[in-house]
């Protein structure tokens, strides 16, 4: 039988790539976002392997939202913590409603899927969950405080999880890249021009992919994800 994951903030970029990378090792999907029209497309995609993909609207801000969408979804093998965003601003200029905003999606909303993935992987007698924090989730960055604040506190969740996992077969990752060849990487760095030399949203699906090839028997923490030739940290 195929395994069947979630993956949220699978409308483009880094999740659209890791649900078509999942596709083709033969994973079932849900495939979630605010965006139908481009969940679609990912589904298209998806369905060229021969899988399922269902998908279902969700905005990851409502706990209701999240509740319902775990209950269509059923009994999952894996969660991909995937969907976030960004406002970036100089700390003196953050206003507090983009502040909250932030937490409110990338760590709340992280927190309920998680938690929703645990109570039924918990029934079903385990699976996986893999967080996506970011470089920025290890290291301060100008202009990047609020959307750091949440990777940081995705980081400080997973190693809890981690831990409470361990009991039920429930294995907790996290994966920390650097800048990705995304929308969401052109907004935060608009000085930078040149995105073929960057990481690529392939490439963290191929960590994904990784990751899930492990025996049960091993844990992951964090895979650290940074170009090779380059200076820069990031
Ligand atoms: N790009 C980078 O440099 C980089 C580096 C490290 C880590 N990351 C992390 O990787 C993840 C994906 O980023 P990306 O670069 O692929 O960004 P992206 O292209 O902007 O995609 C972000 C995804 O998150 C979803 N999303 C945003 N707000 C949401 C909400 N309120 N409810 C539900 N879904 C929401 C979006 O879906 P809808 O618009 O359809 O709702 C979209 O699918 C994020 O967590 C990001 O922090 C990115």
């Amino acid at each position: 039988m195929k395994k069947k994951a979630l993956i949220t903030g699978a409308s483009r970029g880094i999740g659209s790539a890791i649900a078509e990378k999942l596709a083709e090792n033969g994973y079932n999907l849900v495939l979630t976002g605010r965006d139908l029209s481009m969940l679609e497309k990912t589904k298209t995609r998806c369905e060229v392997y021969g899988v399922q993909a269902e998908i279902y609207a969700a905005d990851l801000s409502s706990e209701a939202e999240i509740a319902e969408l775990f209950q269509k979804s059923g009994t999952l093998d894996l969660l991909v913590n995937n969907a976030g965003f960004g406002i970036f601003d100089a700390i003196e200029d953050i206003k507090l409603e983009d502040w909250q905003q932030i937490q409110k999606v990338n760590v709340e909303g992280a927190f309920l899927c998680l938690r929703e993935a645990m109570r039924t992987m918990k029934k079903s007698g385990g699976g996986r969950i893999i967080n996506i924090s970011s470089v920025v989730g290890v290291k301060g960055y100008p202009n990047q405080a609020a959307y750091g604040a949440s990777k940081h506190a995705l980081l400080g969740l997973t190693k809890t999880a981690i831990e409470e996992g361990k009991e039920d077969n429930i294995r907790v990752h996290a994966i920390c890249p650097g800048g990705v060849a995304t929308e969401m990487v052109k907004q935060s760095r608009p000085d930078l021009t040149d995105f073929s030399a960057m990481i690529q949203p392939e490439d963290v699906a191929d960590a994904v992919v990784y990751l899930c090839s492990l025996p049960p028997t091993i844990t992951v923490d964090c895979i650290h994800l940074r170009r090779a030739a380059s200076a820069q940290t990031w």
